[in-house]
């Protein structure tokens, strides 16, 4: 089915994108044919296509648009910078103010000790630049075999060749080369869904004791003086929105300690409020981590910014003069871009004078409570997740949780029903993904459920009308 709008301008725009634009993850297999949806404007938790219809954006944009779209304060603090100063050169000692004051302010939300920030232009190559750090941080230490990182399977990092490399995403994988495949390791993702083998029947303490017992294996079977860090996003996303069990995450903290590692949060999808808090590792998850990275909801994707924030143990040594001469040689031309730094700042003036995290505290509850209540339905399997993070999973047999064969394509079939409706989800897999942004309304948590609800069985209808599953 096409996606081209009825209207020429709209058409023109979608040949163009057709034709040129060379989108992330992109379906060849069917782009060809149908092109993009075109989407031209955004206002609050809405987005407006080119034929002027409107939507529920139930996923910020890509778990990004914290406080909505189409802010006027935003586009003022922007436009407000580029008159003031646009760009000045952020290498070596030349700073600009809107980067300079962000980097304190993210010192002061951060947990611990973690003081310092690299910034960067997306959460791809803010795990790119900490996994540079962490490994510059043990040649200054004198330990330049400690290098290896181990990560986890279904983890989504980022499409840098490094972050690509940490990513656990199966799928992902395909016809790409692995560079980092002699310092990558992947373990068991905390799926309490669908457990690796031997491990489906525990309890949830029990599933906790054998997820970190494989990781200290690991560490074991590498051995530990080769072993630099654990990097994991506290609520996994875009592998299927994994809540790990209690515990979990400290428990990594504390083996990371004690064998000299450093634990990476990779926060990009779950700080500035999608869990109810400005970041998510130490007060949703009791872990305060060496290094957070960030991206997305720190300027709610307004305009690029991504941020590795490092703890002062880390920082002490890597900000030690080298040999002569040498330098802390990375970073980016646009390093604390003073546009992007402004809107991030306006960005967390909202988040704080709005009480954005408060109201998804707040609205969490009723949320869960509407997901919940689709248990109804015969093929949703799983509601999980946390706070404005969740997915929800389709199943044939339920006691089994037998996943649907690919042809019968139910999240696009239910993304599709929802479009029609006027609401965009996020299909992925036998799963479909909702992160909105942190102004959804009561309101609109009843309209999001009931138009899913219809969803959900317009495309279990046409499943079954199909004969797709006989
Ligand atoms: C957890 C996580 N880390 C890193 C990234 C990569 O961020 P970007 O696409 O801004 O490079 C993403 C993107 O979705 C993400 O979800």
């Amino acid at each position: 089915m096409s996606n081209a709008p009825k209207n020429q301008e709209g058409q023109a725009i979608w040949s163009q994108d057709k034709e040129h634009f060379i989108h992330p993850y992109t379906d060849y297999a069917t782009f060809k044919e149908e092109g993009s949806h075109v989407i031209s404007e955004g206002s609050g938790n809405y987005l407006t296509d080119a034929d002027g219809n409107r939507y529920l954006d139930t996923i910020a944009g890509l778990w990004c648009t914290n406080i909505g779209h189409g802010r006027t304060e935003m586009a003022d603090a922007i436009a407000e910078q580029v008159m003031k100063m646009e760009y000045c050169n952020p290498f070596g000692h030349s700073t600009n103010e809107p980067g300079s004051v962000l980097a304190a302010k993210l010192a002061e939300l951060a947990p611990g000790d973690l003081n310092h920030v690299f910034y960067t232009c997306g959460g791809s190559t803010a795990n790119d630049a900490a996994i540079r750090l962490v490994h510059f941080y043990n040649n200054q230490r004198g330990k330049p075999n400690k290098k290896k990182i181990i990560s986890r399977m279904d983890a989504y990092h980022g499409s840098t060749y490094i972050a690509a490399n940490l990513t656990g995403i199966h799928g992902t994988k395909y016809s790409f080369d692995r560079i980092a495949d002699e310092w990558v390791e992947h373990i068991s993702p905390a799926n309490m869904y669908r457990r690796p083998v031997g491990a489906e029947d525990l309890s949830e303490d029990a599933f906790c004791d054998f997820l970190v017992a494989e990781f200290e294996n690991r560490i074991l079977q590498l051995g530990p003086d080769n072993v630099a860090a654990f990097i994991a996003e506290p609520v996994m996303g875009a592998g299927g929105v994994l809540v790990a069990p209690k515990g979990y995450h400290r428990r990594m903290r504390d083996i990371c300690t004690q064998y000299d590692m450093l634990y990476i949060a990779d926060e990009v999808v779950t700080a500035f409020g999608r869990l109810g808090h400005w970041f998510a590792s130490e007060a949703v998850y009791d872990c305060v981590p060496d290094i957070i990275v960030s991206a997305k909801g720190i300027s709610s994707g307004y305009i690029p910014l991504g941020a590795a924030i490092i703890s002062s143990k880390v920082y002490d040594v890597i900000s030690q003069p080298q040999c002569e001469g040498g330098l802390l040689s990375m970073g980016f031309t646009y390093s604390g871009h003073p546009v992007a730094c402004a809107a991030a700042l306006k960005n967390i003036e909202i988040i704080e004078r709005e009480k954005l995290n408060e109201n998804v505290q707040a609205l969490t509850p009723y949320f869960y409570e509407l997901a919940n209540g689709l248990m109804d339905i015969s093929v949703v399997g799983d509601v999980r997740g946390s706070h404005f993070m969740m997915a929800i999973e389709f199943v044939t047999d339920r006691r089994d949780k037998v996943s649907f064969p690919a042809e019968a394509d139910i999240s696009n079939r239910i993304y599709q029903h929802c479009l029609a409706r006027g609401m965009i989800i996020r299909p992925l897999g036998n799963q479909i993904v909702l992160s909105p942004p942190l102004t959804l309304t009561q309101d609109d948590v009843e309209r999001l459920f009931t138009v899913l609800r219809e969803s959900i069985l317009a495309a279990w209808n046409d499943i079954n009308e199909a004969g797709l599953l006989e």
